[in-house]
C-alpha cells in the first residue's frame, strides 16, 4: 500500500524522509519519490522500482530544504514508472497521496487546461489546489476547497511555494499520523514510519486536517473545528522492526509465534482459574442472536476457523464473509447481533467499510486487530488486541495465529457466559491453548521434513491443499501462503469436496497437501487420501503420530506434528503450511518479505 512521509523544521528533511520511506517498504510498493521546498523552489526526485534506485538518484542530485514530503507508491491508476511516482507537482504545489480518488476523471476533465504529466488519479489534487491558490485562496483554504471536491479515500501531505513554512496533512479513509520531534514535526502513514524520528505521535481521525509548522501542529475535524488530538508514546522498540539473525522478516515472525501466542494468551486468560477473561466486552452476551464475522485474506480464514468454535462451544449461529463481498450484499442483519472485524493492520478498507455498514445497522462492533491505534479499532465499540507485535513480512504469520488464539478464547468466553461450557471443560480447552507455544517450538526445532517437501514442489505449477472441518480454512491459508510468496498457483478445497470435481486433477505430478491430524474426522480424511493414492496421486500428509500409523504408507511425504488437543489443531497446523511456503519461496528466490504486487495493508478497494 502507498506510504506517506512529511517533515518540517530540519535541514535533513530529505534524509529523514528517505529513512521513513524505508520503514514503509513493508507495505508493498513499486516506485518512490521525495520533494523538498528550498528557497522558493520545489525540488523533486522520483524513481520506479525499489527505494535503492531513489537513493542512487539522491546521491548525484541531493535535495535540500527544511520542508519535504515523500511517498512509496502501490500503483492503482497508471503503470509503476517515474512519471506516475509521487510526489506530483506543478512547480507551485507538491502532493503525496494514499488512497483512490473515485471522481478523478471528472475533475481532470474540468482541469483540462492544466498540464498533466501522469496517468494517475492523484495528480488532479495538485492542479485543484493550484486552481484555488491562483484565485487568491491561501494554502489552507485551497486545501479545504480541494478536499470538498474529492470523492474516495485519501491521506495527503501537501507543500507549496505559497506558504513555504507549512505542511498540510489530510486524512479521509486512509490513515495518517503526526510525529513530534525537537522542533521538527513529522507526518507518516503509520507509527512504524515515524519510529526512526520520534516515539511521540498523534493519530488523525477520519476527516481530520492538520497544519504543521516548525515545532507546532493544529488539528481541525471534518467540520473544520479546531480540535485536540492526544499525543501517544509509541511502545514499539526498534528491535521489533529489524530482521535480527533471520534472512527474512517472515521467518523471524514465524519463530516469534510461541512467544506472541503466550503474550496474547496471558492478556486474555485468568492464569489462576485457567479460564477466559474478556470482561472488557460490554455486550449482553446472553442476548446475542448471531455473530457476523468479516475479514480479508488470512484474517478471513481465521474467522472461518472460529465459526467452528463458536458453533460447537457457544451454540450460536455464525456467518463469515470476506469484506469486499459483504459490503455489497443487502445483508438482513438481526437485532442484537455481534459483528466481529478481524484485521492485522486495522486499515484494510474492504474490512472498514463493512464495519461502518454494520454500525449503521445497529450491530455491536468488536474488532480484533494487531494495530490498536488503527481506524478499524478506533471505530469499534470494543477492541481485542492481538499482541503479535509489528508484522513486517507482507505474508501474515504471527498475526494470523494470534487472531485464531484470540477468537478461540472469545468463543470459550461466550460459551461459558451462555452456560454451554462447564468450567472444567473450559479449563481443558484453555490448557490446550496454553500448551501451544511449546508444541509450536517443537515444530520449529524440526523443520527438515518441511524443507525436503519444499524441494519436491518448488518446480511444480500447481499445488492442491485439502482439509476437513476447522482445518479446511488452514488448507485455504496454506494455499494462500504458497501463492503469495512462491508465486506457485495453489488452491484449497474441503477434503470431502475433492470427489465433486477436483479429483479430475489427480495425476503423478500434482502435489496434494492434506491437513489431516488424527481428529474426529480423520477416518474421512483417510478415505480421501486413499482416493488420491488409488489414482497415483502425490500425497503430502500433515498429521501426527497416530495419524501416520493409520496412513500405512499411502503418502509420498509425511510431515509429522506433535500430538495436540483437537481444539487447537488449526493453530498448530498453520506452522507447517507457513514453513512449506517459506522454504519453497527461498528455493525459488522470490522477494519473500515484499512479494510482487502485494501490499501489507490494502487501503484501497
Ligand atoms: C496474508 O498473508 C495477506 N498478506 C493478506 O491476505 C492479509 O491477510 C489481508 O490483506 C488482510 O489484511 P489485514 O489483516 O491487515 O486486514
Amino acid at each position: 500500500m502507498c506510504g506517506i512521509i512529511g517533515v518540517i523544521g530540519t535541514s535533513h528533511s530529505a534524509s529523514l524522509i528517505l529513512e521513513g520511506l524505508k520503514r514503509l517498504e513493508y507495505r508493498g510498493y513499486d516506485s518512490a519519490g521525495i520533494a523538498t521546498l528550498d528557497k522558493n523552489t520545489i525540488n523533486r526526485q522520483r524513481s520506479a522500482g525499489k527505494i535503492s534506485n531513489l537513493e542512487k538518484h539522491l546521491e548525484t542530485n541531493p535535495l535540500t530544504g527544511l520542508i519535504g514530503i515523500g511517498h512509496t507508491r502501490w500503483a492503482t491508476h497508471g503503470p509503476a514508472n517515474e512519471e506516475n511516482a509521487h510526489p506530483h507537482s506543478d512547480g507551485q504545489v507538491a502532493v503525496v497521496h494514499n488512497g483512490i480518488i473515485e471522481n478523478f476523471q471528472k475533475l481532470k476533465d474540468e482541469l483540462s487546461d492544466c498540464n498533466f504529466e501522469s496517468t494517475t488519479d492523484s495528480e488532479v489534487i495538485v492542479h485543484l489546489i493550484s486552481y484555488y491558490l491562483d484565485r487568491g485562496d491561501n494554502l489552507i483554504d485551497a486545501c479545504r476547497k480541494m478536499k470538498a471536491r474529492l470523492k474516495g479515500s485519501f491521506a495527503l501531505a501537501v507543500i507549496s511555494l505559497k506558504e513555504n513554512d507549512t505542511v498540510i496533512g489530510i486524512c479521509q479513509g486512509s490513515p495518517l499520523a503526526v510525529g513530534y520531534g525537537n522542533g521538527e514535526m513529522y507526518l507518516g502513514s503509520d507509527s512504524l514510519a515515524l519510529l526512526p524520528m520520534t516515539s511521540k505521535v498523534s493519530y488523525l481521525s477520519d476527516g481530520d486536517f492538520c497544519i504543521l509548522k516548525s515545532g507546532s501542529v493544529q488539528f481541525f475535524n471534518s467540520e473544520n473545528k479546531n480540535v485536540k488530538r492526544e499525543i501517544k508514546e509509541l511502545s514499539i522498540d526498534a528491535s521489533s522492526v529489524s530482521k535480527g539473525s533471520f534472512d527474512h522478516f517472515m521467518m523471524k515472525e514465524i519463530h516469534e509465534q510461541p512467544q506472541v501466542i503466550r503474550d496474547t494468551l496471558n492478556a486474555l486468560i485468568d492464569s489462576s482459574s485457567r479460564t477466559s477473561d474478556l470482561s472488557q466486552l460490554n455486550i449482553d452476551i446472553n442476548d446475542l442472536s448471531k455473530i457476523t464475522i468479516v475479514g480479508c485474506g488470512s484474517a478471513y480464514y481465521a474467522g472461518l476457523v472460529s465459526k467452528y468454535w463458536f458453533e460447537e462451544y457457544a451454540k450460536i449461529p455464525v456467518e463469515v464473509d470476506i469484506g469486499s463481498e459483504f459490503r455489497y450484499r443487502n445483508h438482513p442483519l438481526p437485532d442484537k447481533g455481534l459483528a466481529i472485524f478481524i484485521s492485522q493492520s486495522g486499515e484494510t478498507i474492504d474490512t472498514l467499510y463493512p464495519l461502518r455498514l454494520c454500525k449503521e445497522k445497529g450491530q455491536y462492533i468488536l474488532s480484533i486487530v494487531n494495530s490498536p491505534e488503527s481506524t478499524i479499532a478506533r471505530e469499534s465499540d470494543s477492541v481485542i488486541k492481538t499482541l503479535a507485535g509489528p508484522e513486517i513480512g507482507v505474508a501474515s504469520t504471527k498475526a494470523f495465529t494470534t487472531q485464531m488464539v484470540t477468537l478461540a478464547v472469545l468463543a470459550l468466553f461466550i460459551a461459558r457466559k451462555r452456560n454451554h461450557l462447564s468450567e472444567k471443560k473450559e479449563q481443558e480447552l484453555v490448557s490446550a491453548l496454553l500448551e501451544l507455544p511449546e508444541k509450536i517450538s517443537e515444530i520449529l526445532n524440526a523443520q527438515d521434513s518441511i524443507n525436503k517437501v519444499a524441494s519436491q514442489i518448488k518446480d511444480t505449477q500447481n499445488v492442491l491443499y485439502l482439509g476437513r472441518g476447522h482445518n479446511y480454512p488452514i488448507a485455504l491459508e496454506g494455499a494462500l501462503k504458497l501463492k503469495e510468496i512462491s508465486y506457485i498457483h495453489a488452491e484449497a478445497y474441503a477434503s470431502g469436496e475433492m470427489k465433486h470435481g477436483p479429483i479430475a486433477l489427480i495425476d503423478s505430478h500434482l502435489p496434494i497437501v492434506f491437513i489431516a491430524p488424527s481428529d474426529t474426522l480423520f477416518s474421512k480424511s483417510l478415505t480421501n487420501i486413499e482416493q488420491v493414492s488409488a489414482r497415483g496421486g502425490r500425497v503430502i500428509a500433515l498429521t501426527d503420530e497416530a495419524g501416520s500409523e493409520k496412513l500405512n504408507g499411502l503418502h509420498e511425504y509425511l510431515i509429522k506434528l506433535p500430538k495436540a488437543h483437537e481444539f487447537v489443531h488449526p493453530i498448530l497446523y498453520s506452522l507447517p503450511v507457513q514453513l512449506l511456503a517459506y522454504y519453497t519461496a527461498v528455493l525459488k528466490g522470490t522477494d519473500i518479505d515484499q512479494p510482487k504486487n502485494l501490499a501489507k495493508s490494502v487501503t484501497v478497494e
